[in-house]
């Protein structure tokens, strides 16, 4: 079997270390996550972000919008909170409903308050390899990966998927960490063909059994973005854990591998732009 990378064990630390940042510090970071519609998975997502802020006493708000919310209206409540002093993070929950450009919409947010690091400005900085807010699943990824000491520096890394949230920043850091990447995608031919050379494979594409153990090289190190809701109501990841967990020499679990730090890095992101702002201020 292999090691199980403790996503949760590692966010609980996350959590502890931002504690002890806090208690010498006069400040309350405030989160505002801003949700149009009321799409159920973007639901539970928010609830967890809630609860984690409530367990380190943040302020945390979430604005709830209707579904057929105006792009103007939105823009509106955004510069609401970027003029906000006791909002430290905007989160601005995707996906937003049809008739809304969410591409203007990331780019209305304050960058210093741009906990998610999907704003352009940080987008930038991130790919120039002088990162300021970075978006918080490969972040956490990252962190992980720090944390169980895996060697990233030359190994052959596979990113599957290329969303703007996880895949293409998932790719930047690891390059940044000296890695050979491939991004696969939709359009990929035969996914197999790298993933059965990769050291390190990352897959977020949100659905299940997208790696399968014949396409893992014997001793890979396996991290699952996914979290799909089958039917009779249990979660799995993209990888199919039960075979991939026969090759790979590392592993996530869903629930408990990245879902927890992504929340943990959402944290101290906060954290982070609290600390900048404040220092802004004085
Ligand atoms: N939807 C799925 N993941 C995320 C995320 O990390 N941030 C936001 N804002 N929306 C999401």
């Amino acid at each position: 079997m292999p090691q199980i990378f403790e996503g949760k064990v590692v966010a609980q630390q996350v959590e502890q270390e931002i504690q002890t940042t806090l208690a010498d510090l006069d400040l309350q970071p405030g989160l505002a996550v801003v949700w149009v519609g009321d799409n159920p998975a973007s639901e539970i997502y928010i609830r967890y972000k809630q609860k984690a802020c409530e367990r380190l006493g943040f302020h945390s708000e979430v604005l709830q919008l209707p579904t057929l919310t105006s792009q103007s209206e939105l823009l509106a409540a955004i510069e609401s909170l970027n003029q906000n002093p006791g909002i430290h993070g905007i989160l601005v929950q995707m996906p937003l409903p049809d008739q809304l450009d969410s591409e203007a919409v990331i780019a209305a947010i304050d960058p210093s308050k741009d906990v998610d690091g999907f704003h352009p400005m940080n987008v930038g900085y991130l790919n120039s390899g002088h990162p300021r807010m970075v978006p918080c699943t490969p972040l956490g990824i990252m962190y992980m990966l720090a944390h169980y000491q895996i060697p990233i520096a030359g190994q052959r890394a596979v990113v599957i998927g290329r969303s703007n949230i996880v895949g293409k920043p998932m790719a930047q850091l690891l390059l940044q960490a000296d890695a050979t990447v491939s991004i696969l995608h939709s359009r990929t031919p035969d996914l197999a063909v790298y993933t059965r050379e990769a050291d390190i494979i990352v897959v977020a594409v949100g659905r299940a059994e997208t790696l399968t153990a014949e396409m893992t090289k014997p001793g890979a190190v396996v991290i699952d973005v996914g979290m799909n809701r089958l039917e009779g109501r249990k979660v799995v990841g993209d990888v199919d854990f039960a075979t991939v967990a026969e090759k790979a020499a590392w592993i996530t679990p869903v629930p408990g591998g990245v879902g927890p730090m992504t929340i943990a890095m959402l944290l101290k992101n906060t954290l982070q732009a609290t600390i900048n702002q404040s220092k802004n201020k004085a």
